[in-house]
This record gives C-alpha cells, sequence and structure tokens, in this order.
C-alpha cells in the first residue's frame, strides 16, 4: 500500500500554502507515479471552532499512525483572547509532545538567486547549506523546578536546564546519521565552559562518535558559533545543539537566507515497526494574518517541507532535489511573490502563480 501522510492546514495562510502542496503531491502521482494515502483533518483555531479543542483526540490518534505529518500553521487574532489551555499552538505543542519528536531539523540554505536578500554580504552565503539539529523535547524550557516564587520578598524566576544521557545521546544520533548523509562533518555546540549539562553534553557528544568515526567531529560553545554563524557560515555543515541554543542559533542561521516564506522543518523523533522515524513536517513561519486571504503567501517554505517529507521519511532524495532544483529554477527566472520582492508595493506573483512556476519547471525535469 502507499505510504500515507496526514494533512494539518491548520489556520491563516497555513491552509493556503497547503493547498499548493496537495498539488504537489498530485503532480508526484500523476508524473512520477509515487503516490501517498492522503488524509487531511483540521488543528489549532480550526480545529477550537469546530470540535472546543486545537486537536481533537481521534487527530493525535491518526497522526501517531501515519508515515508522517505535514503540518501549515496555526493561530491567529481570533484566538489571541483564548484560555491558554486552548490556544492554537497548544495543538502543535501536543503533537510534538505526544509523538515524541526529540529531534527539530532546521535546515539553512540559501538559493543563489535569493543570495542578495540576505543579512549578510552575498559571498558569506552564495551556495551555503547548513543544517541545524535542535533537540526539541527537553533542556530549560521543561526542567524542574521551574516557576516564579518569593524569596526575602522579592520574586524569583526559575527555570532549570536538565538532560539526561539518553535524551542527549538520541539527538546526537540522529545528528551523526544526517552528517553521515551529507558532508561527514558535524559540530557541536554548548556552554561546556560555564555548564554541567554542557560537560555531559560534550561528553555524551564524544561517546555516541566512537560509532560514527567517518564523521569529523568538533566542538564549539555555542556563543563562539553565534559569531562563526554571522562571520563564516560556510564553515559549518550539521550543527548539533541544545532546545534553548538551537532555538536562537536557528533564527539566526534561518535570517542569513532571507525570507520568513523559504524555510522548512522537520521534526524527527523514535523509528516506528515500519523502520520509518515518527514525524513532523512544517513551515518555519506562522498563519500570517496580515496577508491571510489575499493569495500573496509564498508557497516555497511548505512546498520545500514537503520535499524534507520525501528525503526523511519516503528515502526520495533524488525527487527531493527535484523540487529543490524546480525552485532554484524559478527563482532564478525571477518568479517572486511579494515576500521576495523587498518592497511592499511590488506584487509579484500571486501564491498559486509560483506553484504553477514550480509545477512547469518540474515538468521540464
Ligand atoms: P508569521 O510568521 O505568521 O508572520 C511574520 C511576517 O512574515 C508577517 O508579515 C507575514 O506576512 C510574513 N510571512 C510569514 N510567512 C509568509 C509566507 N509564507 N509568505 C509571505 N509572507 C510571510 O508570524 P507572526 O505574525 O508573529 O504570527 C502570526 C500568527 O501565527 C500568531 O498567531 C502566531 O502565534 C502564529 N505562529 C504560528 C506558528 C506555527 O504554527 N508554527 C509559528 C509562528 C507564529
Ligand atoms: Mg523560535
Amino acid at each position: 500500500s502507499n505510504p500515507s501522510l496526514l494533512i494539518l492546514p491548520g489556520d491563516g495562510i497555513g491552509q493556503e500554502v497547503m493547498a499548493e502542496v496537495r498539488r504537489v503531491i498530485d503532480w508526484f502521482g500523476a508524473k512520477r507515479d509515487i503516490h501517498f494515502d492522503v488524509s487531511e483533518d483540521l488543528v489549532g483555531g480550526a480545529a477550537y471552532d469546530k470540535h472546543g479543542t486545537p486537536l481533537h483526540d481521534d487527530t493525535m490518534a491518526k497522526a501517531q499512525e501515519v508515515d508522517a505529518v505535514l503540518l501549515g500553521a496555526v493561530g491567529g487574532p481570533a484566538y489571541d483572547d483564548l484560555d491558554f489551555s486552548v490556544k492554537p499552538e497548544r495543538g502543535l505543542l501536543r503533537l510534538r509532545k505526544e509523538m515524541d519528536l526529540f529531534a527539530n531539523l532546521r535546515p539553512a540554505q540559501c538559493f543563489d538567486a535569493l543570495a542578495d536578500f540576505s543579512s549578510l554580504k552575498k559571498e558569506l552565503v552564495a551556495g551555503l547549506d547548513i543544517m541545524i539539529v535542535r533537540e526539541l523535547t527537553s533542556g530549560v524550557y521543561f526542567g524542574e523546578p521551574r516557576g516564579i516564587h518569593m524569596e526575602d520578598n522579592m520574586r524569583v524566576g526559575i527555570n532549570t536546564q536538565r538532560y539526561t544521557e539518553a535524551e542527549i545521546e538520541r539527538g546526537a544520533r540522529a545528528a551523526f546519521d544526517m552528517a553521515m548523509k551529507r558532508s561527514k562533518k558535524l559540530c557541536s555546540m554548548e556552554k561546556a565552559n560555564v555548564m554541567e549539562s554542557g560537560i555531559l553534553w560534550r561528553d555524551v557528544v564524544t561517546e555516541v562518535h566512537a560509532d560514527y568515526p567517518e564523521v569529523e567531529l568538533s566542538h564549539m560553545y555555542a556563543d563562539n558559533g553565534a559569531m562563526q554563524l554571522v562571520r563564516a557560515p560556510k564553515q559549518f555543515d550539521v550543527i548539533y545543539t541544545d532546545n534553548l541554543f538551537g532555538d536562537i542559533l536557528s533564527d539566526c542561521a534561518a535570517m542569513l537566507t532571507g525570507s520568513l516564506g523559504m524555510l522548512p522543518s522537520a521534526s524527527l523523533g523514535a523509528p516506528m515497526a515500519n523502520g520509518r522515524p515518527k514525524a513532523m513536517y512544517e513551515p518555519v513561519h506562522g498563519s500570517a494574518p496580515d496577508i491571510t486571504g489575499q493569495g500573496k503567501a509564498n508557497p516555497i517554505a511548505c512546498i520545500l517541507s514537503f520535499a524534507m517529507a520525501l528525503r526523511y521519511s519516503f528515502d526520495q532524495g533524488d525527487e527531493a532535489a527535484r523540487i529543490e532544483a524546480a525552485i532554484e529554477k524559478v527563482l532564478a527566472d525571477g518568479v517572486r511573490t511579494g515576500d521576495l520582492l523587498g518592497d511592499e508595493d511590488t506584487v509579484g506573483v500571486s501564491t498559486s502563480g509560483m506553484t504553477d512556476a514550480i509545477l512547469a519547471a518540474l515538468d521540464a525535469s
């Protein structure tokens, strides 16, 4: 039977860009004989409107069964005043938590035609292609004790950075596996100079390295890592880092490449019975209420997220590269959605116009 995909468009432009991804999925069925059993369901505000919860239990159960989940974006002004327990992002967090998606993959890839768009000089980013693997389920965002307490008549805010060696190890294996599929270079980032968890992090990553002798491993303090990402980003291939540092470093790396509308991501968990990892793919951007319903959303981040699914869930790396090459081609031809024009008054192509161009480039590939 065909591999299964659960599509959760969510809210705002999530729905608009996901409609474009479905056209790309249909193209693969019609032109490449690659088929998926696609089902679609609600998440976020859309699920709240129908069920009074941002993720229905049936949807959660379905997500656990399929080979991969593809999510658009959640949230929007209509839901800003909801109680925290039913906010749209809770749907997203529940998916990540119950699927135990511990390895967050954030590529920072600079398409040549957009090198001018980077926050950095063109020569520093042209051809840039790095992958940040961020530990996603532990660390200071989850560690106990936490809270705001009174001490000596003063409020004290407390969070705890806590990592077990098992948590560091499973993320490290995902990062080394990634390095093996790329240029066999891994840089691990922590602050072993001032943090106990950093010392353990460095130890465990070094131990796991013994199983991956072909990979060239280096260690870097995360603050230096931030500096190096901006000074000379092309020195890196795969970076492995914790939840907090990864949050910051991946946003920093993202801006090396240009628009939010271009950035895909993947979150992977443990292998399922069929050997595929539990997986959810989603663009980095949100639901963009400012442009919702206007045909202005750039669908590329979501289409690239589907390409990551082809590569990391379905062993179709060549087909993922086919999508990336088609996108490179349309960008080189000057096809631009508004976000890639840098001028609010210039319109460019619509959401579906961008997909038209990508499908035409796929046809020609
Ligand atoms: P956002 O990513 O939705 O938008 C930031 C800016 O980038 C806006 O000006 C938007 O128009 C633009 N933009 C984003 N994606 C674009 C695309 N594909 N094409 C063209 N332009 C694009 O972030 P914002 O405005 O902070 O949040 C809006 C809503 O989205 C909030 O409710 C927030 O909670 C939610 N959100 C959801 C996320 C998710 O579902 N993973 C992630 C971030 C925010
Ligand atoms: Mg962030």
